[in-house]
């Protein structure tokens, strides 16, 4: 099968077409042929080992130590089922499928496991619309449910608002019923109202202390704010939820204790079933929409990459696999 590998961590040149083995399908797995995958800023620091806040050693015990242990990158897909190993009830050779696979999906084919991240499409959705979904979506909903706690009726303030995880953020905080500042660039708050934002910032004219408001939470799904910064614009209560987290942030978490006030709340995202299948709820109620920012045949994957790295793309990266 075509695939997208690297060998070495470093640029994205470092991506190259190879042929692999086509994998096979085990007991409680099921073989899934990609149409289309999406290049992620997961994908990137992987690929270039840029892992943040001085987690450099811990993220290459875990992902390869001198060289990536995946050639494969590559979470999100969308495809068919094209075979089924023993034990899996739930697919069918034919049913169109989508979800999270961790890696690998930069490819013509992945193995999923049946009980894993992974639900049949809707017809409404185009196999590119599902794969947008799961990284951006999972992770705004777990940070937002699950580490924040946002109630009904809360202010929240998301900076990073127009990336690959907070332009789901802003929907699924609406969801939630909380009232939505935006903060990103000038061409890109006409999308974030469309997609429910109550309020928007443009950070390149307005300082987000002069927004006059104190907020119940932040979440900071791209790494610009620094828990210092945000933590001045939060009630006493208020909760500052970090995606990008390392050792300055582990080291708040000490301070707080210490200190009292908002609080600074970091995690990990699970990516489970049960959240792909929320996800798949609020598309069917009208509150939540895929969104496709760029779309490119694999082989262009070296692009996608430079766009996913220029932190300024238009949303999600879609890789044309099929
Ligand atoms: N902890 C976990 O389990 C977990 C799970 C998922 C993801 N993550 C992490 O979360 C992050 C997700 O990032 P993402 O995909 O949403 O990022 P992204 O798509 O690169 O988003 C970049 C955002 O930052 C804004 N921005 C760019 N430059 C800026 C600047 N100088 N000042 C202020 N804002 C600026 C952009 O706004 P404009 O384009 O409007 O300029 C855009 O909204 C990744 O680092 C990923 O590793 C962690």
């Amino acid at each position: 099968m075509r695939a997208m590998t690297y060998r070495r961590y470093g640029p994205a040149e470092n991506v190259q077409p190879a042929n692999l083995p086509r994998p096979k399908a085990r007991k409680g797995e099921v073989l899934v042929e990609i149409a289309a995958s999406s290049v992620t800023t997961a994908d990137w620091r992987l690929r270039a080992s840029a892992f943040p806040g001085g987690f450099w050693l811990l993220g290459r015990l875990m992902f390869g130590l001198f060289r990536p242990r995946q050639q494969v990158l590559g979470g999100e897909f969308a495809g068919r089922v094209v075979a089924c190993g023993s034990g899996v009830t739930e697919f069918a050779p034919g049913d169109r499928v989508f979800g999270f696979a961790g890696h690998g999906t930069h490819a013509e084919f992945v193995t999923v496991k049946a009980g894993g991240c992974i639900a049949k499409i809707p017809d409404s959705l185009s196999d590119a619309e599902a794969a947008a979904l799961p990284f951006g979506g999972l992770s705004a909903l777990v940070f937002l449910r699950d580490f924040a706690q946002l109630c009904p009726g809360e202010d929240v303030l998301i900076p990073g608002a127009s990336g690959g995880v907070g332009l789901y953020a802003v929907q699924v905080a609406k969801a939630l019923g909380a009232n939505v500042t935006a903060v990103a660039s000038t061409g890109k708050l006409d999308k974030l109202r469309d997609l429910g934002a109550d309020r928007v910032i443009d950070y390149t004219r307005q300082q987000l202390s002069a927004a006059g408001r104190d907020y119940d939470v932040i979440l900071d799904p791209a790494g610009f704010l620094p828990y210092t910064e945000g933590r001045k614009l939060l009630k006493p209560n208020g909760r500052f939820v970090a995606l990008n987290f390392g050792c300055a942030e582990i080291g708040q978490l000490i301070l707080q204790k210490l200190r009292g006030g908002p609080r600074l709340v970091i995690g990990v995202n699970g990516d489970k079933k049960a959240d792909l299948e929320v996800l798949l709820e609020m598309i069917k109620e009208g509150v939540l929409r895929p969104v496709v920012g760029h779309n490119l045949p694999l082989e262009d994957i070296q692009e996608a990459y430079r766009l996913v790295e220029s932190r300024r793309r238009k949303g999600p990266v879609i890789l044309q696999v099929g």
